[in-house]
């Protein structure tokens, strides 16, 4: 591996992966099997988000399972049945996850990889899930996990000193050839370039496949997506849109979800309390279809990253994934006349 990281060592593991490798991260509910196969198709890999109940992901397994047989690749079908692989990866958030219907899908199933996120208990939780999930799998998938999405409550850094600092350490501590997947903000091939540049060995996107034709995702929020700019001036992490919604339980004191902004947060700023928040968010909801979504008039969550700005249209998940691989290559490129 050149010393830089610019390589893939990943595809030893997953063998149809291209260079850079592109992920499509596990966004609850939106990142289904027809979107993540699609990354996978394109030579990315796609990840499965976890559904509404956790036995979600058995129905979603089995669903890109079949479309794989119908309209899948040669070459992926062949991996598949060589194998006994799904070129797709899991994730699962483990603080209202349930580890035996997990056990369950990954056991029938077998996918390409598995992103265990936000544990309620930290590292013994997902030493626990870890464990469990290798058992069923007689070893079979990568783990990976990491905090995302719903990020780090009150600290955390960016990507251009977390890659580098990360790396440093591994090194320092002998485990140098363990690769990182940077995720947050990127959104194109510049970004991907960028954190080849830091160390990582491929990144992890999650809003700009928000924006993709394969998204399981209303017309509204994708609009409200494209519509915001500025996304450290109009994305703000907060516990709100969650109780909004009637979602309780995370543990919010490690975790909060970034989402753009919109009249529930403005009337919040002005002192507006809860109770009547949340009449007019319901009534919102329940009314105004694709309106409950935008900055102007919206009112409900639309959970999305700070690089909102730069997601400018709905696109095949397969082209996003090549277009952003063909820009970083052309800019990597690029440099190389002046060296
Ligand atoms: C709408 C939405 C839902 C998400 N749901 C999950 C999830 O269920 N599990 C998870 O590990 N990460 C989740 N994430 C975080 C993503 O996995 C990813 O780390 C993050 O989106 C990367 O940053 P980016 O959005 O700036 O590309 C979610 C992100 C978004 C935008």
């Amino acid at each position: 591996m050149a010393a830089s990281g610019i390589t893939n060592p990943l595809a030893g593991h997953y063998p149809w992966t291209s260079f850079p490798l592109i992920i499509s991260a596990p966004m609850r509910v939106m990142s289904g099997p027809a979107l993540a196969l699609a990354v996978s198709e394109a030579g990315g890999i796609g990840f499965i988000g976890p559904g509404i109940k956790p036995a979600s992901i058995l129905t979603d397994l089995s669903e890109a399972a079949s479309l794989l047989s119908e309209r899948g690749s040669a070459p992926l079908k062949l991996l598949a049945g060589d194998r006994g692989v799904l070129p797709v990866g899991i994730g699962f958030q483990l603080w209202n996850g349930d580890l035996a219907s997990a056990k369950e899908a990954v056991e029938k199933f077998t996918p390409a990889a598995i992103w265990l996120f936000a544990p309620k208990d930290g590292q013994k939780d997902i030493d626990e899930w870890t464990e469990g999930l290798r058992e069923a799998t007689k070893g079979g998938v990568r783990f990976g996990c990491r905090g995302g999405g719903h990020g780090r409550t009150s600290d955390g850094a960016g990507l251009g000193t977390l890659v580098p600092e990360v790396k440093d350490t591994l090194k320092e501590r002998g485990a140098g050839d363990i690769p990182l997947v940077a995720a947050g903000g990127i959104a194109d091939g510049r970004g991907v370039a960028a954190a080849l540049c830091l160390g990582a060995s491929g990144v992890a996107m999650g809003t700009r496949f928000l924006c993709s034709n394969e998204a399981r995702i209303k017309k509204g929020y994708q609009d409200a997506v494209l519509e915001a700019k500025d996304g450290g001036k109009n994305t703000v992490r907060t516990h709100l849109y969650n109780h909004l919604r009637g979602t309780f339980g995370w543990p919010e004191e490690k975790w909060a979800p970034r989402t753009i902004v919109n009249k529930s947060w403005e009337e919040h700023k002005q002192g507006v309390d809860f109770e009547q928040l949340k009449e007019r968010h319901d009534q919102n909801v329940n009314e105004k279809g694709d309106k409950a979504w935008g900055m102007q008039d919206g009112r409900t969550a639309t959970y999305a990253g700070s690089g909102v700005g730069l997601v400018r249209s709905v696109d095949p998940a397969g082209e996003i994934v090549e277009k952003a691989r063909e820009e970083a290559k052309g800019i990597l490129r690029s440099f190389q006349s002046a060296l």
